[in-house]
Order: structure tokens, then C-alpha cells, then sequence
């Protein structure tokens, strides 16, 4: 079986061997896909209004089609600049991702089923070969699911764990072919999925920001320990920065320029942060400290690509503290999330960042927060 050795975490997910995440070896190493169209028969999670996981995955996701992008115009030009020859969809170097199945051995499905095409529901629920039977009965737990080989996305640090691997670590080579960067940040990435499931425990929203953030720093780790791609040293810069800007970051992660021994730290981190319930005057806190970085920003201080690169993990960070900060209700909501929205538009300029302009508006930034903390609400101030 020849698998890429992209990075550590993406063979570990398809075949549900034991990544970061598992106690221990699971009962499932060998266990075989059993395809999307096991999940999406009517009486399953393909039915009416109930249970109909398989029909807005269909319809609406983009990891259904993430597949047939492969045959079109970039990837084509992407391909040929790589030098792949022949249908991108059948390159290890883009199938490990956007056709994940495809570029599987066939003794890994059960028989005769012919690969999904794109990202699967077993790319994030797990090879389903020895759950797919017993899973809905009744005198089963979810546990004894889990066991048999399902992954816990329940499970904050699983859930990172699961996606982090396809959604942030591009090689270079990739990238200058034309790919676009990779971003990972769980609670926007969770969100923006067409939802399929419900999750509204306590403070989800900065859990699941602060353990995708560690996650990705760990990734990041890894890759620049094992090929040393210099592209991201600034961007695993910045996410140190805006780690150790945090009570669990502080506690947890080194003053360290040590890649192997930072990935490790961050893994130890993103463990404890998806346990972490937060308080509002937690998030507040955190927001306040945030913005109050402005002051770093001022022009002058330091490099400027370097400030780009803070600046775009800072964004994320308001914009999903600011969320969850303000759910259900609050006055100036939506003055907030314009702020957000101007300083989300001044990070992505790669080319000309103006760190004092980001700076200015990260201090107007401040003054939404000042009101929505002392619930001085902006209907007040206008009468
Ligand atoms: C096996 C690889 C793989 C896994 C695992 C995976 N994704 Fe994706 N995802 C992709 C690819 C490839 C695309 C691009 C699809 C396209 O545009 O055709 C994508 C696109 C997306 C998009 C739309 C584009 C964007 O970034 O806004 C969202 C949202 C997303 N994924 C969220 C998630 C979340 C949340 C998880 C984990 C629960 C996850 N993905 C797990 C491969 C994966
Ligand atoms: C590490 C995983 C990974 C690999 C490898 C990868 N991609 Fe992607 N690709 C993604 C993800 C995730 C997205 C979605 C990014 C987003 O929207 O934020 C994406 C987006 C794209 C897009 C843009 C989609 C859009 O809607 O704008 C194209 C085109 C693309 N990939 C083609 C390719 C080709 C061709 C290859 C192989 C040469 C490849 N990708 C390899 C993960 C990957
Ligand atoms: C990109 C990753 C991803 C893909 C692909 C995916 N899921 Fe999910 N799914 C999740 C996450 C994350 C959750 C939330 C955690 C949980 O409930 O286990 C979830 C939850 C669920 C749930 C639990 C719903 C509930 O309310 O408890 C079902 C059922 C489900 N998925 C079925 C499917 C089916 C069927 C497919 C394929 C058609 C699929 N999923 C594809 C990530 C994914």
C-alpha cells in the first residue's frame, strides 16, 4: 500500500489508526470503508426530515464535490505547472485530500464497493466496516461505537484532529503552483459546513477556536521539523504569538524556537483547551486582551510581513470571541462585527498591509467591546 507521507495526521484519520487523539490502538486498525451509500439509504440518513444527513451532505456540502474541482481550469493549470501527467484526481498529490478514497488500496473497502469519490462521510466518522451494523440499536452505547472504530467528534480535540489534517499543511510546492494557502480554524470552519448535526454545548465557540489554533500550531511544528518549509516560519510565528496571548497558551506552551519540542506543547494544549469551559467575563477578558494589542501594530515596530501574519490569526480570534461573546443578543452586535469585518479585509492584504491602519481600526475595535462589556448598549448612547 503506498500512502503519501504528507503529513502525520491525514493516513492516521482515513484509516482510523491512532493519531494524536486515540488512548490507545483502537479495535478498528484494518477496519474497511463501507462508502457514503451505506450511510444514505431512506431508512437511514438519507430519510425525510429526520434523519437527513446524507441528503444536505449531498446538496449542499463542498466536500461532495471536492472531488470534481480536480477536472477544472486551475487544478489543470496547477497540474501541469506540478507536472502531473494526466487527471489530477488521480495524483497522490491532490487526492490525498480532495478525493481521499481514491487513492486508497482496494483491499481497504469492503467488496466490490467502488471508492467514493470525494471527501466521505467515513473521511471524518471513521471506516465504518465493524460500527456500520450495531450502531443504531438501542441497547448500545455511544461508547461501545466509538470503541468499534467511529470516531468521537464529540470530542473537541478529535474533531480538530479530524480536520486539521486536509485544511492546513500544503507543500510549497503546491502553493507556488497556484493552490490557494490553507487556513485551518475550527469554530468558523465548523460553522461555515453546511450543518448536518447540532452541537450547542456551553462555550463551544471558544473551545473549539482555541483548540483548532493549538492543533494547527502543532501541525505547523511538525512540518517545519521534518522539511523545514521556511514559508511558514512567520505564520507559525504569529500563532505562538497569539497563543501565549492566552491564560491556557501562557501556561502551557514554551518560550521556545524548538519545532519538535513546541509540537508537543501545543499538542498538550489543544488537549486541555477542549476541555475548557469559559465563563462570558472569560471571553470578555480575552477579547479585551486581544484588542488591546493594537498598541504592537502602531507603525514601525516591527516587520511588516511579520504583522500580516499576526494580524491574520488575530482576526479569527475577535471574530469568533465576539460571536460567542454577544449569542444571544446583544445591542451593538452588529457594530462589532463590521469592526470585524474592515479588520478582516486589512489582514488579508498580503502585499500591502498598513499596520497602523489595522492598528487604528483594532482600537476602534476596543470601543465596541468597552460597551458590550459594561452593557452600555449603543441604543442608549443614541437617545
Ligand atoms: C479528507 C480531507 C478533509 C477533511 C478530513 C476535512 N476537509 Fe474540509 N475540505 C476539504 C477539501 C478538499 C475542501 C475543498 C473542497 C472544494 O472547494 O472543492 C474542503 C472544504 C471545506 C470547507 C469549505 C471551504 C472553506 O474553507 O470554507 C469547509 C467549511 C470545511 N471544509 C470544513 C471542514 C471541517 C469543519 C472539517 C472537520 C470536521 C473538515 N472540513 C474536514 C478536505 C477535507
Ligand atoms: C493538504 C490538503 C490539500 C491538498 C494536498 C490539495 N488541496 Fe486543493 N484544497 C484543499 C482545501 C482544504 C481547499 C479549500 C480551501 C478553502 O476554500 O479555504 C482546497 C481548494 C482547492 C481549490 C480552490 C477551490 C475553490 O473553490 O476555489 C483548487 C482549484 C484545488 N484545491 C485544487 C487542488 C489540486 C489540483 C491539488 C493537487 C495538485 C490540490 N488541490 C491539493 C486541500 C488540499
Ligand atoms: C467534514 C467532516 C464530516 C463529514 C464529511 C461528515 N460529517 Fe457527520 N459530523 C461531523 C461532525 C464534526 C459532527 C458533530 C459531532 C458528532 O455529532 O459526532 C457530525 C455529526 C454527524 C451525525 C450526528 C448528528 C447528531 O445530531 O447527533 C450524523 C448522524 C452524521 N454526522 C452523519 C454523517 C453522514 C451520513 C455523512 C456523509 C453523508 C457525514 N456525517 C459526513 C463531521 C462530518
Amino acid at each position: 500500500m503506498k500512502l503519501p507521507a504528507v503529513f502525520p495526521l491525514l493516513t492516521a484519520v482515513l484509516l482510523s489508526l491512532p493519531s494524536y487523539g486515540a488512548d490507545g490502538p483502537r479495535l478498528t486498525l484494518g477496519a474497511k470503508f463501507t462508502g457514503n451509500q451505506s450511510c444514505a439509504t431512506t431508512g437511514c440518513h438519507g430519510g425525510g426530515t429526520i434523519h437527513n444527513e446524507s441528503i444536505i451532505f449531498e446538496r449542499k456540502d463542498p466536500h461532495a464535490v471536492s472531488y470534481g474541482i480536480l477536472g477544472k481550469g486551475t487544478s489543470l493549470r496547477m497540474a501541469e505547472a506540478l507536472g502531473i501527467k494526466g487527471d489530477p484526481a488521480k495524483s497522490e498529490q491532490c487526492n490525498v485530500c480532495h478525493a481521499p478514497m481514491q487513492g486508497l488500496d482496494a483491499n481497504l473497502f469492503v467488496k466490490d464497493l467502488k471508492p467514493d469519490r470525494g471527501v466521505s462521510c467515513e473521511s471524518c466518522h471513521g471506516a465504518a466496516e465493524n460500527w456500520l451494523r450495531f450502531h443504531t440499536r438501542p441497547d448500545v452505547d455511544f461508547k461501545q461505537i466509538v470503541a468499534a472504530g467511529m470516531r468521537d467528534l464529540n470530542d473537541i480535540y478529535g474533531r480538530a484532529n479530524s480536520c486539521v489534517g486536509c485544511h492546513l499543511n500544503l507543500d510549497e510546492s503546491l502553493r507556488k503552483a497556484g493552490h490557494p494557502e490553507l487556513f485551518f480554524e475550527l469554530d468558523g470552519q465548523c460553522a461555515a459546513q453546511p450543518p448536518h448535526y447540532r452541537d450547542a454545548r456551553p462555550s463551544l465557540g471558544p473551545r473549539s477556536w482555541l483548540t483548532g489554533q493549538a492543533a494547527a500550531l502543532r501541525e505547523m511544528s511538525w512540518k517545519l521539523s521534518n522539511k523545514g518549509d521556511e514559508n511558514f516560519l512567520p505564520r507559525w510565528k504569529a500563532m505562538v504569538w497569539l497563543l501565549q496571548k492566552t491564560e491556557l497558551g501562557k501556561q502551557e506552551l514554551p518560550v521556545s524556537e524548538d519545532f519538535p519540542t513546541m509540537q508537543k506543547a501545543a499538542d498538550g494544549l489543544a488537549r486541555k483547551a477542549a476541555q475548557k469551559l469559559w465563563t462570558k467575563e472569560e471571553v470578555g477578558a480575552q477579547l479585551k486582551g486581544l484588542a488591546a494589542l493594537h498598541a504592537e501594530f502602531e507603525a514601525g515596530k516591527a516587520d511588516r510581513a511579520q504583522m500580516q501574519r499576526k494580524a491574520e490569526v488575530l482576526v479569527p480570534a475577535l471574530d469568533r470571541l465576539w460571536r460567542d461573546l454577544v449569542k444571544g443578543g446583544a445591542p451593538n452586535a452588529a457594530e462589532g462585527e463590521t469592526s470585524i469585518r474592515a479588520l478582516h479585509v486589512l489582514a488579508l492584504d498580503h502585499e500591502d498591509f498598513d499596520p497602523s491602519r489595522f492598528s487604528g481600526a483594532l482600537s476602534q475595535f476596543s470601543g465596541n467591546l468597552a460597551q458590550a462589556s459594561n452593557g452600555a448598549p449603543s441604543e442608549a448612547k443614541k437617545k
